[in-house]
């Protein structure tokens, strides 16, 4: 089993303090989910644990199985085994989808361990026909005029390509049709297990529809201010944020850009 610990994470970008004091454990075979309005930190979450160069740490600490994640450079990140797929993928050209997978694959094995091409290309078509994606994007450049769904399919084709540790999927959901959104979550519950973990950040109840979260957590003012079961979706879903405000006292989520 690994852990991936977050504890009283302060991230400041350009000196004004977004996320102040995240505590957070996630364990592999756990799925975990992030809600929140809009503005309070999510995103900046996922930015700080991938080590985005603008994101600034100033106090508290991420550990992976005890490790120093903030120590890390963000290739080595990747190689420890965290992934994040981004709310806005970016496009990257003159890199093929397939090429950069299979740079991802190899980064994480030893020098003198890389995937054989043969075994690649067969795990890619595998993988691509699950998650029924037409092979010529493997060809494409990397998001290069993909769609908005066809982006997020594609990061998922990345998550089981790549097998990390543990996934921050950020809004993995935003812009999908209905049957994009079964495939995407048929993508994760495939890698759902021992040797993965999960955190998702999302608005929506819809996407908790298809993969059951173990724990769900509220995120406000750049704190995680309530987690519970599935059943903590389900309520928001039905009653939107204002209890929670009330029943924690917190003002309006604005207060975030005043700080
Ligand atoms: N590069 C940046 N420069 C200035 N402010 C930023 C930057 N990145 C984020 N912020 C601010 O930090 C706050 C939190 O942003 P973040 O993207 O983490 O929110 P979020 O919870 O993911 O929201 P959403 O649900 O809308 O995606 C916002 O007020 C945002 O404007
Ligand atoms: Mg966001």
């Amino acid at each position: 089993m690994s852990t991936l610990v977050i504890k009283d994470l302060h991230v400041s970008i350009e000196d004004k303090e977004i996320l102040k004091g995240v505590n957070l454990t996630l364990n592999t075979n756990e799925i975990h989910a992030i809600m929140g309005p809009n503005g309070t930190g999510k995103s900046t979450l996922a930015s700080a644990i991938m080590g985005h160069p603008k994101y600034i740490v100033t106090s508290g600490s991420i550990t992976l199985d005890g490790e120093d994640v903030l120590e890390m450079e963000v290739d080595e990140r990747a190689k420890a085994g965290l992934f994040l797929a981004m709310q806005y993928p970016s496009e990257i050209s003159g890199v093929t989808n397939a090429d950069f997978l299979r740079s991802a694959i190899n980064a994480r094995r030893e020098e003198g361990d890389e995937i054989s091409i043969m075994k690649f290309i067969r795990e890619l078509d595998k993988k691509m026909d699950f998650l029924e994606m037409p092979e010529e994007m493997g060809q494409r450049y990397l998001n290069e005029g993909f769609s908005g769904g066809e982006k997020k399919r594609n990061e998922i084709l990345q998550l089981t390509m790549i097998k990390p540790k543990f996934a921050v999927l950020d809004e993995i959901d935003s812009g999908l049709d209905i049957d994009a959104l079964k495939v995407v979550s048929k993508g994760i519950n495939e890698m759902r297990g021992e040797g993965f973990g999960c955190l998702m950040i999302t608005h929506y109840q819809r996407l908790l529809n298809y993969i059951t979260p173990d724990y769900v957590h509220v995120m406000m003012q750049g704190k995680v201010v309530k987690s519970g079961g599935s059943e903590l979706a389900q309520r928001l879903e039905a009653e939107g944020y204002d209890w929670i405000k009330q029943e924690l006292g917190i003002e309006d989520a604005e207060e975030i850009t005043e700080a």
